[in-house]
């Protein structure tokens, strides 16, 4: 049986390869940089004596993930627990964003989830028995300014986690939704550190928290009480105007280029 785990080249994925590999689950890593994930595919391989396989792939490509359960089945793995991990955000405004930069946020974080799990889902019903675990963020549970798409992909990976774990209750498979804030990834490379709220924490940390949530039979889950709190409990008692506001002003708006004035 095998581990399934997009975005493998970096922080959150990298750390989900380790964790499974330690309890000797054979993987397969996907991602687009291929150079490191046959790094890390070598060293897992000689640290647990485990199967690794990789297949580079960009999660942004419509109809990527049939291109990948066909590799898939080439390998002749099956899967029992796919992670969908891979994701981006980019801190701009909506005005000043390329209609093409955000509508590629939605296809990694949102569709490509959406087409994995739906291409493994049958085999694991099937069989019985797997799990499907995908990486929301504490920027699920409210708007959030200056990241306008990515707060609302992730609004859009914890809903149909939740649902499709209900839908899934009875067949041995189940379905969970993490929950991250800050993690110390290469995520604030892309997305800038003004993005960074909160205290960070460690990827290794975040994914312990992740498979014992797993373990418990958790539908979703925060990593974190500060967490938890800012997710669950505040957006109970603000209005959506306020909580969104206070999203706003702890993303901070992106330094913006001043137009120029016409001759
Ligand atoms: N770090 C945080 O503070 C934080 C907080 C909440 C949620 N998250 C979520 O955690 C997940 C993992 O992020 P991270 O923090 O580990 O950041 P990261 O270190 O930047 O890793 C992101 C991973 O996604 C992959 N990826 C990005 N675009 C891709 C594409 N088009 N096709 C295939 N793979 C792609 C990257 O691989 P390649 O570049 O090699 O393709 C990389 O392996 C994301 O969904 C993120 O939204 C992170």
């Amino acid at each position: 049986m095998t581990a399934v785990i997009t975005g493998a080249s970096s922080g959150i994925g990298s750390a989900f390869a380790e964790h499974l590999a330690s309890e000797q689950r054979d993987l397969v890593l996907v991602a687009r940089r291929r150079d490191r994930l046959d790094q890390l595919a070598a060293r897992l391989r000689a640290e647990h004596g485990v199967k690794v396989d990789v297949i580079a792939a960009d999660l942004s490509e419509p109809g990527i993930w049939d291109r990948i359960g066909d590799e898939l089945d080439e390998l002749g793995v099956e899967v029992d627990l796919l992670v969908n991990n891979a994701g981006f955000g980019v801190h701009d405004d909506v005005v000043d964003s390329a209609a093409a930069a955000l509508a590629q946020q939605v296809q990694v974080n949102c569709a490509a989830v959406v087409g994995l799990t739906t291409r493994l889902l049958p085999t694991m019903v099937r069989n019985g028995r797997g799990a499907v675990v995908n990486i929301g963020s504490t920027a699920s549970f409210q708007p959030v300014p200056h990241m306008a798409v990515y707060g609302a992909s992730k609004a859009f990976v914890l809903s149909f986690t939740e649902a499709l774990a209900v839908e899934l209750e009875g067949t041995g498979v189940r379905a969970l939704a993490v929950c991250p804030g800050a993690t110390e990834t290469e995520f604030f490379d892309v997305a800038g550190e003004s993005a960074k709220t909160g205290r960070a924490r460690t990827a290794a940390n975040l994914v312990a928290h992740a498979m014992r949530a797993l373990e418990a039979g958790k539908i979703s889950t925060v990593h974190g009480f500060d967490n938890a709190f800012g997710g669950l409990v505040l957006p109970r008692l603000l209005p959506r105007k306020a909580m969104a506001r206070l999203a706003g002003r702890l993303t901070g708006r992106p330094s913006r280029t001043a137009p120029t004035p016409a001759a």
